[in-house]
């Protein structure tokens, strides 16, 4: 198995980490990198891994996972960027920075694979959307997808569509926990005790998500399904209309897209 080395072990390095060695990845072929040298203790600790410096991660290890912020990414790659040997893989899991940014900053013909997961991947059910940057090749993302799908699902998307990946199921998770929170907040309002309204709203959103992925059918059907003539659920959806519930999520993920390639912009 490949030596991976986790550049920045902050929450998203640690969920990758953690997700493979769920997986049966051998912490003996895992090593991380952080910036702090008591955040590297907790990892050691509770992993059982080898924190290393950033030049001994590109020394040691065949794929470079680079978990820094953004903002962050440029520091690194002047640090060790000259110093990567062209044969190493770079995975970065940097939300919004191109693949063209870590090009640039690293010797010609090192590969580049981006990828956007999302946090259910604590529970190995992240979303991994993977894209083959400059000198990425199949058997590259096939890497990428080998680390990734322990976690979840993965899917390969160009690259131009990253920005657009980040606002849906990069961000998504957050616009369904609000939905829940808003659901409770609703069963509330209608007199029923909190815990008992989250207990109904989890398992209604686990049980539709289950619906949704397993019955294959399109979510149209399945709504149709529940909403029988002048019956309360097309009540609901007539309020749900009204307030333009379906616009403002077409604004919001246009909101969220613009935000990545601002972020992009700022970085490069
Ligand atoms: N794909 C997704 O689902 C998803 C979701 C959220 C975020 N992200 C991306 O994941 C990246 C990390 O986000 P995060 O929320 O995990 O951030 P985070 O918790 O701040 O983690 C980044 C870690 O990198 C460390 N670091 C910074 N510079 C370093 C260096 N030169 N050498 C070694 N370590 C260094 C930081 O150390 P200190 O703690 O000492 O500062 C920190 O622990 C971001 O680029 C973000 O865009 C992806």
């Amino acid at each position: 198995m490949t030596v991976v080395a986790v550049l920045g072990a902050g929450k998203i390095g640690e969920l990758v980490l953690s997700g493979l060695l769920r997986a049966g990845w051998p912490a003996g072929k895992l090593l991380v990198t952080t910036r702090r040298s008591a955040r590297g203790d907790e990892l050691r600790e509770r992993y059982g891994i080898r924190v290393v410096d950033n030049a001994t991660a590109v020394a040691e290890a065949e794929v470079l996972a680079i978990a820094v912020k953004p903002q962050d990414a440029d520091a690194l790659l002047a640090e060790i960027g000259p110093k990567i040997p062209a044969d190493k893989l770079i995975i970065s899991l940097c939300a919004g920075l191109p693949t063209g940014f870590f090009a640039a900053r690293l010797p010609e013909g090192t590969p580049v694979v981006r990828v956007m997961t999302n946090t259910p991947a604590l529970v190995d059910e992240a979303m991994t959307a993977i894209s083959a940057g400059p000198h990425a090749t199949g058997e590259h993302l096939a890497v990428a997808e080998e680390m990734f799908k322990p976690l979840g699902a993965t899917i390969r998307v160009p690259e131009s569509q990253q920005d657009a990946v980040t606002a849906l199921s990069g961000s998504g998770p957050a616009y369904f926990y609000l939905l829940v929170e808003a659901m409770i907040d609703a069963g509330i309002l209608l007199g029923l005790p909190r815990q008992v309204a989250h207990e109904l709203i989890v398992q209604t959103a686990i049980g539709s998500a289950v619906m949704l992925r397993d019955s294959g059918e399109h979510p149209v059907k399945l709504r149709e399904a529940v909403t029988s003539p002048a019956g309360t659920t097309i009540s609901a959806i007539r309020e749900l209309e009204n307030h333009g519930v379906r616009a403002a999520l077409l604004a919001a993920l246009e909101a969220a897209r613009d935000r990545a390639r601002e972020i992009a912009e700022q970085s490069s």
